[in-house]
């Protein structure tokens, strides 16, 4: 059975990664907006990596007997300046869900509870994966600066990310 105190954290880190999700989703808009397909595709699977997050504690409460309660997700900001200012949040993002899976396992080893310890683990080493994902663009895009063709070449580099549905596959088949 689960602990009640774990699992009102779990349903909080459900909100939390809904909102993940509804951020880069904000993000990917900015990018579509901005004529980088690239960009808004890489942001795109990172949307849908976040859902993924959100289900994978959400099947895990109920695997353990609990009861997920969702909460209210707040508005993502859209007020973004340029691709650095777009992952430089991102960024500055991962790095405060990575305070929050922390305390999660922390709240899970003070429980005794080696299930949500198991699943926290795996949260771990995604959020080495994550920061060092955004850290990595951060640090392109500082070395592209102005050079619009440098952008177009990462644009193209970043539109070849694997995963998810593409935004065609999304709106159905063509017309023929
Ligand atoms: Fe759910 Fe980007 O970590």
């Amino acid at each position: 059975m689960l602990n009640k105190n774990v699992q009102s954290a779990l349903n909080e880190q459900i909100k939390n990664e809904v909102f993940s999700a509804y951020l880069y989703l904000s993000m990917s808009g900015y990018f579509e907006a901005a004529n980088l397909p690239g960009f808004a595709r890489w942001i795109r699977v990172q949307y849908e990596e976040e859902l993924e997050h959100a289900l994978k504690f959400f099947d895990f409460v109920h695997d353990r007997g609990g009861r997920v309660t969702l909460h209210a997700v707040d508005q993502p900001p859209s007020d973004f300046h340029s691709p650095l200012d777009v992952f430089q949040r991102a960024l500055a993002h991962e790095q405060k869900v990575t305070g929050m899976i922390n305390n999660l396992y922390a709240l899970a080893v003070q429980e005794n509870d080696y299930p949500a310890q198991v699943l926290l683990q795996w949260f771990v080493s995604e959020q080495v994966e994550e920061e060092k994902n955004a850290t990595n663009i951060v640090e392109q895009l500082k070395l592209v600066g102005d050079n619009g063709s440098a952008l177009l070449i990462l644009d193209r580099e970043l539109g070849a990310r694997k995963g998810g549905g593409t935004k065609e596959s999304s709106q159905g088949a063509a017309p023929t």
